[in-house]
């Protein structure tokens, strides 16, 4: 198997890069900050550092090595590996995901340029934290700018992808990933040196039990899942560009750590600033569009490190967004013969269109879609709730059960030129462990959504 004329990583750094470019995202900058938080801090870190080394990490080794055996596309890869079988539909549920995910994760990177933007301009001072928020919530719910916003990113985005795998995705992420770590690291010098950061840190790593929960533990899992950018076949797609000199057990591992760390330092950033300024930590979107603002003005130096906070978040959707695009264009290519840049110009745009629908789903087009979410959250729900974890519970039994220990090894060891002595216990993850748990997860995400939908009481927890 395998195409000789196929455009691969060059480097290793050019490969973690990348993958840790699709994993460091909006996810790790505004949601693991917060739900670490609201979990109980250092109980949730714990426990989402478990899933991460028993789940995530088993499963982002499987992605990397079906794509790398197959030299395929996510659909193209099951089809390669297990030919006339049903198992290609867990890679057409991959590129159905990436729409999902791209069609909303884009109107969210578009607000952080806005933001940048208006940052830039001295357009975020002087507000009370009222004004903030209305200053937010009129700027999503209006029908042109963020879809303005929207489209210019999905424009770069797909810009990048056209250039291909070397001169597009490795080349950009070899450039955003170390910019991305030093903006992240003079944000960290600056919020842990504010008067008061000790109460932001404590809230964030002193383990409070009490807050920790069942539903804790299952957020763990699913941000697990989201943070590390699997169960979609993005992994598989970037495996597929891999040479057989690298090691992808290593590679997934430290691409794992690497995710988890600028998670941690997210919040490092964000907490302490937060407490020091004596402001309640907002949920979701409105911690960093509304609560940070209001942070940003009041401390010394504020407008510098608003701009860069929210170049920093563009950044990290940027390259997040193109590893989600080149699972639908190589789909593309692979499968309907399509050239690259048609392919390109084919799923941007309508990716773009569907965000473009979201975006008006804030505001103009707020209507329910599914049970009572509008279009925005319907497609975060199904894509975070459904087809990740599916995904990734497909992923581990054709691994753990089809594809089998012989030939992982095998692929995993590049032909025996690295050790795998860690196989057995990726292979009893991969059949009982991650398969039950992400059952669980799956089970929960559902039922909990339809409880509160049906205001019923089903769940003993
Ligand atoms: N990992 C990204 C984040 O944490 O924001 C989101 C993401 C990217 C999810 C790519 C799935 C994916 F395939």
């Amino acid at each position: 198997m395998g195409d000789q004329n196929r455009d691969l990583f060059t480097s290793k750094f050019g490969v973690i890069a990348a993958a840790a470019g699709s994993a460091v995202g909006l996810g790790n900058i505004w949601k693991f900050p917060y739900i670490a938080g609201e979990y109980g801090g250092g109980a949730f870190l714990f426990v989402y550092l478990g899933f991460i080394i028993v789940i995530g990490l088993p499963i982002m080794i499987s992605e990397f090595m079906i794509g790398r055996k197959a030299q395929k596309n996510a659909f193209g890869s099951f089809k390669a590996l297990a030919p006339n079988s049903s198992w290609r539909i867990t890679g057409l549920f991959g590129v159905i995901a990436a729409y999902l995910i791209l069609s909303f994760y884009g109107v969210v990177a578009g607000w952080s340029f806005h933001y940048a933007a208006e940052s830039c301009l001295g357009n975020l001072v002087d507000k009370t934290p009222q004004e903030f928020e209305s200053l937010f919530v009129s700027f999503i719910e209006k029908p042109i700018l963020p879809v303005v916003w929207q489209s210019i990113f999905m424009i770069v985005t797909a810009g990048i992808v056209l250039l291909g795998v070397q001169k597009g995705i490795e080349k950009y992420s070899k450039i955003l990933m170390p910019l991305l770590v030093i903006i992240l690291l003079v944000l960290v010098v600056r919020s842990v040196t504010l008067p008061g950061a000790e109460k932001g840190l404590a809230f964030l790593f002193k383990p409070d039990f009490s807050k920790f929960t069942m539903d804790g533990v299952l957020n763990a899992l699913g941000h697990a899942f989201f943070s590390l950018s699997l169960g979609m076949g993005t992994l598989i797609t970037y495996g597929s560009y891999v040479k057989k000199s690298n090691n992808i057990g290593r590679t997934a591992f430290q691409v794992s750590m690497a995710d988890t760390l600028i998670a941690i330092l997210a919040a490092i950033v964000i907490m302490p600033a937060v407490f020091a300024f004596d402001i309640a930590p907002g949920k979701g979107p409105g911690l960093v569009f509304i609560t940070l603002p209001n942070v940003f003005q009041q401390m010394p130096g504020g407008q510098f490190f608003s701009v860069l906070f929210f170049v920093l978040l563009g950044v990290a959707a940027l390259t997040s967004s193109i590893s989600i695009l080149e699972v639908i264009v190589t789909f593309f290519v692979e499968e309907f013969k399509m050239k690259r840049k048609t392919a390109t110009l084919i799923a941007g745009s309508t990716t773009a269109l569907v965000g473009v629908f979201c975006s008006l789903s804030m505001g103009v087009l707020n209507t329910s879609v599914f049970m009572g979410k509008n279009l925005f959250d319907t497609l975060d729900f199904f894509a975070s709730n459904v087809f990740l974890p599916l995904g990734g519970l497909l992923i581990a039994l054709f691994v753990g059960w089809y594809f089998g220990k012989q030939r992982t090894e095998e692929e995993l060891s590049s032909g025996g030129r690295f050790k795998v002595n860690y196989i057995n216990v990726l292979f009893v993850s991969l059949r009982y462990i991650a398969p039950i748990a992400i059952f669980i997860v799956l089970v929960y995400g559902i039922v909990e959504n339809l409880e509160i939908y049906l205001e019923l009481d089903i769940m003993p927890w």
